[in-house]
């Protein structure tokens, strides 16, 4: 399973990075201005600097609605890093005819805002790299957002597409743990639900006996 990490914070991601369990990174309009990031060229400066800290896999998303404006958007954002930048687009209409646009161009994108397997599956049809199914805003509205994942990674499964399933607005390490037993290819996270999966007080009392058995008889 591949972990992103969902923010615009550039020491958040440099610090999953050093962990050395970073595969990606994911933004959107909303984490770039929670970082107070504004302007085209400062927010073409951010992403680059992103693109600087990791080695791979920045999604990078566009304001444009209409396919033509996600084209220009995407094919700008696609050049601040080719090697790195995946384009993220809406699950729209002309967002689904952009996708199928950059597949063609062997252009990666991630299709953001899916809800359900029915967009799942046209994301698919239209050669995404990856398909963003947000978890926690369907549990918000009394949904339960792995279904949608489970039924996702079946329907892709059953034809062999090649989309990644990328779990997104995943809220805690359980979500993250469900998601890894169903199957999703990459989850996409704040860095507290990575980092807490490293807690476990077990682990915490069996170092700190441990270190004192040793300290015992080498002081
Ligand atoms: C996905 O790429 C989105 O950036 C993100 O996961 C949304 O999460 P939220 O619902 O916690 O805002």
């Amino acid at each position: 399973m591949q972990f992103f990490i969902d923010t615009a914070n550039l020491a958040q991601i440099r610090e999953a990075y050093e962990m050395g369990i970073l595969d990606g990174v994911t933004t959107n309009p909303s984490l770039m201005a929670k970082e107070g990031i504004k302007g085209k060229d400062n927010i073409f400066a951010h992403y680059k600097a992103i693109c600087d800290i990791v080695d791979d896999k920045v999604s990078a998303e566009v304001i444009a609605t209409d396919f033509e404006g996600m084209v220009r958007e995407g094919e700008e954002l696609y050049e601040i890093d080719p090697k790195k930048i995946v384009i993220k687009i809406p699950m729209t209409r002309d967002g689904v005819k952009a996708i199928k646009y950059f597949s063609d161009r062997d252009m990666r994108t991630n299709c953001t805002l899916v809800f359900s397997a029915g967009q799942a599956l046209l994301a698919a049809k239209a050669g995404a790299t990856y398909v963003s199914p947000f978890i926690g805003r369907l549990d918000d509205v009394g949904t339960d957002g792995l279904n949608l994942i489970e039924q996702i990674v079946q329907i892709y499964d059953n034809y062999g597409y090649t989309t990644e399933v990328l779990a997104a607005s995943v809220r805690h390490t359980m979500h993250l743990i469900k998601c890894a037993e169903i199957g999703a290819d990459v989850v996409t996270c704040p860095l507290n639900v990575i980092t807490s999966l490293l807690n476990h007080p077990l682990t915490d009392n069996g170092l700190a006996t441990f270190l004192a058995d040793h300290k015992k008889l080498n002081g």
